[in-house]
Formats: structure tokens, C-alpha cells, sequence
């Protein structure tokens, strides 16, 4: 299903041209903090552009009366990892293990397809990495708000048997 453009890229770049894409973001304060010294990694610029927009498009609307977005970028030589953390309304219990089942949304009719995250989830995967997600919607319970994580090697060393890589090479 998702053939993968492998080629070189900045993860900040990235970060940054999907953050570009997001129309509006209201009251929301965005900060992306970046503890990388080198940012290189090889991913599918389109398909890693879309499921952070995804992630960003969901944290934004989480938070309708505003609040904050920190992009915190880490990693080694291995692995880079993305956290999206928000302080928006938060994800009930009951629906975390729903998160990744296509078409599952609390939007109303028109507003949500419930395929955000399960695209950005097959994406991160099809690049060999990992995605978790940790909520707490309760106020009684502490701040509410998401924290949406992604790992992602700086290079695939084994092929997805899933997923067809080009590697392109010519730009
Ligand atoms: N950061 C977040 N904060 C609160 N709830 C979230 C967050 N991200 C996802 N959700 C919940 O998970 C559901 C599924 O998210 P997903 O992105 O898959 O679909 P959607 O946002 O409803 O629709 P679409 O992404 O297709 O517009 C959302 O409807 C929402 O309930
Ligand atoms: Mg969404």
C-alpha cells in the first residue's frame, strides 16, 4: 500500500514545511525545540510532511480555547525521535485502543474521516519506525492533553517486506 521515496532529508525541514501547511492554529502557541546536531535522515519527504500535518491538524483541534504545541526533536546516530505534545482536551481511555482503527473519530459528520491517524501510523511503520501515543483527558487526573511520539531510523537497514522502496537518486 505505501511505497516508500526514500531520500535524504532534514527532519527540521520537514517539521517545518508541515507546520507551513496548517491554514490556521488560533490561540495556539506552537515551539519546536530541536536537540539534534544533525537532522539528516532518510524518509519519504511527502508522506512524512502529510502525517505531521496530520498530527499538528489533530493537536490544533484539540484545543479550541487555545493552548500550546512543543515539537521536541531528539535522537542519536541510530534514530531520531519526534514528540508532538499538546495541552488540548485529551483522549478518553477508552478510545486509546481505537486510535489506529480507520474511520474512528469523536468529530462531528463532515469534520473528521478518522483517517488521520491511522495513515501517519502506517507511514511510521512503512519506514520501519514506531508511533505511541499517551493521554490523559481527565482534569481530576492532572493536566489534560496528548503527547503523540514517532521514531524513526535515520536509515533502513531491513527492507518492510510490506513496502516497496525506491530510493531516488537523481536529485
Ligand atoms: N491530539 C489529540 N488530542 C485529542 N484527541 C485526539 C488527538 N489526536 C487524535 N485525537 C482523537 O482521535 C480521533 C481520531 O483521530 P484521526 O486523526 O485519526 O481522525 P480525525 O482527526 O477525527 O479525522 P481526520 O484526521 O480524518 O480529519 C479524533 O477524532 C480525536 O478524538
Ligand atoms: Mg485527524
Amino acid at each position: 500500500m505505501f511505497g516508500l521515496k526514500l531520500r535524504e532529508t532534514n527532519i527540521l525541514k520537514i517539521i517545518e514545511d508541515s507546520l507551513a501547511k496548517l491554514s490556521r492554529h488560533g490561540n495556539v502557541d506552537i515551539q519546536l525545540k530541536n536537540l539534534l546536531e544533525n537532522d539528516v535522515v532518510w524518509i519519504d519527504y511527502e508522506q512524512m510532511v502529510t502525517t505531521l500535518f496530520d498530527l499538528e491538524k489533530n493537536a490544533i483541534e484539540a484545543m479550541s480555547d487555545g493552548g500550546s504545541l512543543i515539537i521536541a526533536v531528539v535522537g542519536d546516530e541510530h534514530q531520531v525521535s519526534i514528540t508532538l505534545a499538546d495541552t488540548g482536551v485529551g483522549i478518553a481511555e477508552e478510545n486509546i485502543p481505537l486510535l489506529f482503527t480507520p474511520f474512528f473519530t469523536t468529530k462531528p459528520a463532515g469534520d473528521g474521516t478518522g483517517l488521520g491517524l491511522p495513515s501517519a501510523y502506517a507511514a511510521v511503520k512503512a519506514h520501519c519506525g514506531d508511533m505511541t501515543i499517551e493521554s490523559n483527558a481527565d482534569p481530576n487526573k492532572g493536566p489534560t492533553g496528548t503527547t503523540v511520539r514517532i521514531t524513526l531510523p535515520r536509515r533502513q537497514i531491513l527492507q518492510n517486506k510490506d513496502s516497496k522502496m525506491i530510493v531516488h537518486e537523481d536529485d
